[in-house]
């Protein structure tokens, strides 16, 4: 497995069951029933092709008969009491917020989410923390020249509440690698820019309060990165 995945693997807390949601490949299913996990083993995807090639890798690996695939849309035939353990990951976090939000079984203190966003991780720490969840732990792992961050979050029905520039790069007070940590900082920092040149370049009015938010995030970036020093 990648270094990616490897994290994922590392932050998975589970005795009962664990879902990997668009298992793609199925490598984390995989890796767990080669490495001994006893609990239950499902694999998901919406898509047919990956789900095969999930099934062909686990039957190559000669493990195929200890995961339960499932060809379907996020976790709707997932039995929620064979699980305690969520995977999602290598999705926009966008379409992590809509699998979540169409699996009310998640919303249960018993039930750990791993979470990876390719995209828009803003928006799913902004959803998780309005929904009650609370964000236990934040991974960052930097593989094949790529930085990618890792989650995990489980349902108190509490709010902690983030800025939005936490929302982007994840609370100062939880970052593992704070070296890591600060290259997340500028990375997300040169994204905004980027949407923000482009917007103040157009000029259009209606861009007035998002470049009054993007500037705000810039500033409360400066200032977390300061205080990391
Ligand atoms: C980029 S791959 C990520 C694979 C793997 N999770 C990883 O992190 O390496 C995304 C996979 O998610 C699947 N997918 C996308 N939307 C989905 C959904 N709503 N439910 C289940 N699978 C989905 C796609 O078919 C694809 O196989």
């Amino acid at each position: 497995m990648n270094q990616r995945l490897e994290c994922l693997y590392s932050m998975i807390v589970s005795q009962i069951g664990v879902i990997d949601v668009g298992t793609d490949h199925g490598y984390l299913p995989i890796c767990l029933a080669e490495r001994g996990y006893k609990g239950e083993l499902f694999a998901s995807d919406i898509n047919a092709g990956p789900l095969d090639t999930a099934v062909r890798n686990a039957r190559v690996a000669g493990v195929e008969k200890r995961i339960h695939f499932l060809l379907c849309d996020g976790l709707s035939l997932c039995p929620p009491e064979q699980v305690d353990a969520v995977v999602i990951a290598g999705m926009g976090g966008d379409t992590i917020c809509s699998i979540l939000d169409a699996a009310a079984w998640t919303m249960s203190d018993r039930v750990q989410l791993v979470l990876q966003p390719m995209t828009k991780a803003e928006v799913l720490r902004s959803w998780l923390v309005s929904n009650g969840y609370v964000i236990e732990r934040e991974s960052l792992v930097s593989d094949s020249a790529t930085l990618y961050q890792a989650l995990s979050a489980r349902y108190l029905n509490r709010y902690t509440p983030l800025s939005d520039a936490e929302c982007f790069v994840g609370s100062p007070w939880l970052a593992e690698n704070l070296s890591l940590y600060r290259q997340m900082i500028c990375l997300q920092r040169r994204r905004i820019e980027t949407r923000l040149h482009g917007m103040e370049a157009s000029a259009r009015e209606d861009d007035a309060g998002p470049i009054r938010w993007y500037q705000s995030i810039l500033e409360q970036l400066r200032v977390i990165e300061e205080e990391t020093q």
